[in-house]
């Protein structure tokens, strides 16, 4: 068990690179089975969640090489011959939902372990499987695992295209039934999709495979199905939810911090926010954000999370420990999961002054944190954390990291090349 030890206070300056999006690189790994042949992914992230979903595959019989060195993932899917998700590692990742759609989509059928909740929401999976329904398949419920095969023929045959509504923009289910769409008979219509650059970019890594697709970026998605799909070389787009730590981070302690591979457009709302409160934050082009320090009076605001181009919900843990900080009230509303204020009682414990009401966070600003043995409850909550020990006086411990590590490729190294004094202990 490693835990953080973070010494506050350090001035942050330089430049920081951010790696491969991890909400992007799972679904490109699970897509990437539909082939016929090899795919090869760059600018892939060394994170546990790439290593879990690599796992997933294996099991599935793909064989697979990972170059850490280049940070590329080589895929050979012609030798699958299981079409199971086992519950170990569903546990364990709740993304690896994600090879149902693949798999029904290539074999006509999938066992997968029924998801559990985690500790942000209890994220059910019924619009992935309605989608699956509305495009033939039929899902049997037995032993913890769901049966999914296409209705009424052996296994193998294929999915029909059909018009599906969903009741929420998921990111999950828009991809799951993106990629089922991708060998099935005919066209797909995705409607009330969700819109992020993850999506966008699974769009154009499914485009290159061989799918013809409209409206990726908008809420009405339409899919041609092929068939069949070749092997691609791609590169996996940046991670904009560790872009926004960075630059979290740098607004809370930095002089002058440059975010390398940081998309503004994909962070605009975030950008804006910031200024908002009165940080000078500002992108010199399309793919850096500058970060400088200045004498600006802060000032609390308002913010709800909601599905792109709103407010991303990965940044709420990041962003309430910088209002931690910022004289007035500010509020902040949770609105995609019903249970990720976790991390609140922590920060408290940190000397912020945060009240849960219902979703809503209300953030009474506090002159200076003070540095606390601290848990990390989740991936972007262990992050805010970090932030917090950062900027609070004295030693903050942070255990639990291994949430952590699920998400962010050397966190603490590349905090450090930028100023930060933060350790790894055991704990
Ligand atoms: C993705 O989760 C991300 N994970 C999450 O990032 C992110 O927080 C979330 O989208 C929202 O932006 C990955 O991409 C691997 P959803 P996902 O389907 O796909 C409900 C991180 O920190 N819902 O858009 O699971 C669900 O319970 C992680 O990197 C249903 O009820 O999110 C949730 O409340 C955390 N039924 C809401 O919709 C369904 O069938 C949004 O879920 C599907 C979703």
């Amino acid at each position: 068990m490693e835990k953080f030890i973070i010494n506050g206070g350090e001035t942050l300056s330089g430049k920081v690179k951010v790696s491969g999006a991890k909400n992007s690189a799972l679904k490109l790994i699970a897509a990437s089975i539909m082939a016929d042949s090899k795919t090869t992914l760059k600018n892939i992230p060394k994170i546990e969640d790439v290593y879990t979903m690599i796992e997933v595959i294996k099991t599935l019989g793909a064989r697979v090489h990972m170059d850490s060195e280049k940070n590329i993932l080589e895929i050979d899917p012609s030798s699958i011959n299981s079409y199971e998700a086992p519950y170990e590692l569903v546990r364990k990742m709740r993304a690896s939902v994600l090879v149902a759609g693949p798999l029904l989509s290539k074999f006509g059928r999938v066992k997968l372990a029924i998801p559990g909740g985690c500790n942000i929401g209890s994220r059910g999976i019924d619009m992935h499987l309605k989608g699956f329904e509305d495009m033939g398949a039929e899902n049997i419920i037995e032993h913890g695992y769901i049966h999914c095969r296409v209705k009424g023929r052996k296994s193998g045959s294929r999915l029909a295209g059909s018009t599906i509504n969903l009741d929420f923009p998921s990111r999950g289910a828009t991809e799951n039934i993106m990629m089922a769409a991708s060998l099935a008979v005919g066209k797909t219509i995705i409607n009330n999709a969700a819109r992020e650059p993850e999506i966008v970019d699974l769009a154009n890594f499914l485009i290159s495979m061989g799918v013809e697709i409209e409206g990726k970026g908008t809420d009405c998605i339409t899919i041609y199905g092929a068939k069949k799909l070749c092997g691609v070389e791609y590169n996996v787009m940046p991670d904009s939810i560790e872009a926004g730590t960075f630059i979290a981070a740098a607004s809370l302690c930095g002089r002058k911090v440059e975010v390398e591979n940081a998309v503004w457009k994909n962070l605009e709302i975030f950008c804006l926010k910031l200024k908002e409160i009165g940080i000078d934050v500002s992108s010199t082009d399309e793919n850096t954000v500058v970060v400088n320090a200045s004498d600006n009076q802060l000032k609390p605001v308002y913010i709800s999370t909601l599905p792109y181009p709103g407010f991303p919900t990965d940044l709420q843990p990041i962003i309430v420990v910088l209002l931690s900080i910022v004289p007035g009230i500010s509020i902040v509303t949770e609105n995609v999961f019903e249970n990720r204020f976790m991390y609140v009682d922590e920060l408290n414990r940190m000397g912020a002054n945060i009240k849960i009401d219902g979703h809503h966070a209300v953030i009474k600003g506090t002159k200076k944190l003070s540095g606390a043995p601290v848990r990390a409850f989740d991936l972007r909550a262990g992050a805010a954390m970090v932030l917090a020990g950062l900027a609070a006086e004295g030693i903050t411990e942070v255990s639990d990291i291994y949430h952590i590590r699920r998400g962010y490729e050397d966190f603490e190294g590349k905090l450090s090349s930028i100023g930060a004094d933060i350790k790894i202990a055991k704990g």
